[in-house]
Order: structure tokens, then C-alpha cells, then sequence
């Protein structure tokens, strides 16, 4: 028997989804929400998707029940060194200006702010380590992994990749950087591993976010697209609020903050745009 919500229930749940994560399901993607709720609905033994709402929004476990629904409606899709122009952009620009910033404090904070399973933080401790600016001199670089969906920040720990992550991957560094651990898996090396700190963060959670703070670049690729404009706003502000004084936001390279926010000042990089924090906010406020 099929199973179809009315259009109410849609609205309620999608409404709760999108209040929490910033989520938003339209068009042919409100087939696959209604098949991920009946899916939790068939766990929990609700037989209809207003009882399941209920247990939702005031059952003792429905923080649990919210990590379980996101963690089936979050798309996950990730690998190293993706997106090429960004990868040379970062090794080529980004890190020498970093390194400049910071050249008094000697401490460098990255931030992966939606990074699935770590792939995309592993990639920025590589090439930091490939970069070799770090080496000498009593430098610290911090990267920060951070993710909602609570099953793939438990895999980037655990730093086991199967062969589709290594899709952008030259041989070479596969090799000098992974352990082949049998039956297609391989796990990252400790020198990448213990680079980057990993814990679960809702990037519509405001109390979380407050502890983000003064970042040199924040990575948000291939995130953004899940939410509705508003939702980007919200998530870009808190960003900025994130961000240290000309500190830079990487979004995917598909991705734009045209008509979200005049918070940023587009930097131009080869084949690359960059959003940089002004040094001085106008007015001299926050
Ligand atoms: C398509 S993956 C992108 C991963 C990586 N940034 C990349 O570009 O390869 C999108 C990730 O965003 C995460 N995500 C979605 N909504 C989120 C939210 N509100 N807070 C934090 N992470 C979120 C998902 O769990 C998922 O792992």
C-alpha cells in the first residue's frame, strides 16, 4: 500500500525540518522526505504522519528522533580534493595568505562547517602538510570538521575511506597518505588524522555556532543548496560573526551569495571567487 501525507502534514513536517536544520524539500525531492518519514513512522510504530509530527515536536525523545530523521535526510556526498580550481586555489592562494595573516600569532584556524565523513577537512590537513609552509617556525594550523548528521561525523573519526572518496585523488598521495586496511577500504595515516578535530555541529543551532569563533577560512561547500534564501542568510551572517577580521568563506564552486548578503567582499582568485569578512566592519561596529 502506498503511503501519501496530505498536503497539512507535509507542511507541518517539512515546517519542523527546515525550523531545526534549515532543510528544504521541494518539487520531486518532497517524494524522497515523505519515504525517509514513513521510514522513521514504520521504526517508531506510528501509523500516521500527524502522529508522527506529534512525537516530534513534544515526545521526551524527540531530540533523538531528530538526530535519526536527519541523519536519513541529510545527502552526504563527498570526496577528496573535490572540485579542482578550488583544491589549487587553496594551495596556490589561500594557504601563503594565511600563513601572511597570521604571520605574528603563528596560528591558523580552519573550519570544514558541513564536512560529511572528513573528506573535505583531510583534504585541507593534506594539503597544508603538502604545502610545506608550516613545517618550521613553531606553527600551529587547527582544523575543525564539523557535520549534523551524527553517523558521518562518527565515520570521519574513524578515518576509513572506500575507493568512490578517492575518485579526485592523484596515486601518489593516496599512497603517501592512506594505509590500505582490506576489502577496499583504506584509513587515513595519524600525521592527517590527529590534524583535525571533529564534532557534531547544527549550522542552524545559533548556541552552537557562538563557539566558532575567529576562524581564518570557513569551508561551506555544497551545503548551502539545501536551503531556502533565508536560510542561507541566516547561515552566512553566522559566519561572519565567525570569522575573524578579513577572514575568508569558501562556498562551492556552483554555489553564490548573490542577493543572500552584502555581508562579504568578493575576492577574485584564479578561476576561483573567494568571500572575504572586511577588516573593519563600516562604522567600525561588531
Ligand atoms: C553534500 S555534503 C557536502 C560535504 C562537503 N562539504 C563537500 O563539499 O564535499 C553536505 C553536508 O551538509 C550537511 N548538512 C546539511 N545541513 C546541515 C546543517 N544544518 N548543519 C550542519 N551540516 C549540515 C550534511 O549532513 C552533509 O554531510
Amino acid at each position: 500500500m502506498s503511503f501519501q501525507m496530505t498536503e497539512e502534514e507535509q507542511k507541518l513536517l517539512s515546517d519542523c525540518v527546515r525550523g531545526y536544520a534549515g532543510l528544504v524539500f521541494s518539487g520531486a525531492q518532497e517524494y524522497l522526505f515523505q519515504k525517509r518519514i514513513k521510514r522513521r513512522m514504520d521504526a517508531n510504530k506510528l501509523v500516521s504522519a500527524r502522529e508522527y509530527y506529534h512525537f516530534l515536536r513534544f515526545d521526551p525523545r524527540r531530540d533523538d528522533e531528530m538526530r535519526e530523521l536527519i541523519n536519513l535526510l541529510t545527502v552526504n556526498e563527498t570526496y577528496f580534493f573535490r572540485e579542482t580550481p578550488q583544491i589549487e586555489m587553496v594551495s596556490r592562494e589561500l594557504l601563503p595568505a594565511l600563513k601572511e595573516r597570521r604571520s605574528r600569532e603563528k596560528t591558523v584556524r580552519i573550519w570544514s562547517a558541513a564536512c560529511s565523513n572528513g573528506a573535505e577537512p583531510y583534504t585541507l590537513a593534506m594539503l597544508v602538510l603538502e604545502s610545506g609552509l608550516f613545517q618550521a617556525g613553531g606553527w600551529k594550523v587547527e582544523i575543525f570538521g564539523t557535520d549534523i548528521n551524527s553517523e558521518v561525523v562518527q565515520a570521519a573519526r574513524k578515518g576509513m575511506f572506500g575507493v568512490p572518496a578517492f575518485r579526485g585523488t592523484d596515486e601518489a598521495l593516496r599512497k603517501k597518505y592512506f594505509t590500505p586496511a582490506g576489502a577496499g577500504q583504506w584509513e587515513i595515516r595519524d600525521e592527517v588524522k590527529k590534524m583535525v578535530k571533529f564534532s557534531q555541529m547544527n549550522l542552524h543551532n545559533r548556541a552552537q555556532m557562538r563557539l566558532m569563533r575567529d576562524m581564518d577560512a570557513i569551508f561551506c561547500r555544497n551545503v548551502l543548496i539545501y536551503f531556502d534564501t533565508e536560510g542561507k542568510r541566516e547561515v552566512s551572517e553566522m559566519f561572519h560573526d565567525s570569522l575573524a577580521p578579513s577572514g575568508y568563506l569558501v562556498i562551492g564552486q556552483t554555489e553564490s551569495l548573490f542577493k543572500v548578503t552584502t555581508l562579504y567582499t568578493i575576492v577574485p582568485m584564479t578561476n576561483v571567487l573567494l568571500y572575504q569578512k572586511p577588516s573593519a566592519p563600516p562604522g567600525g561596529g561588531k
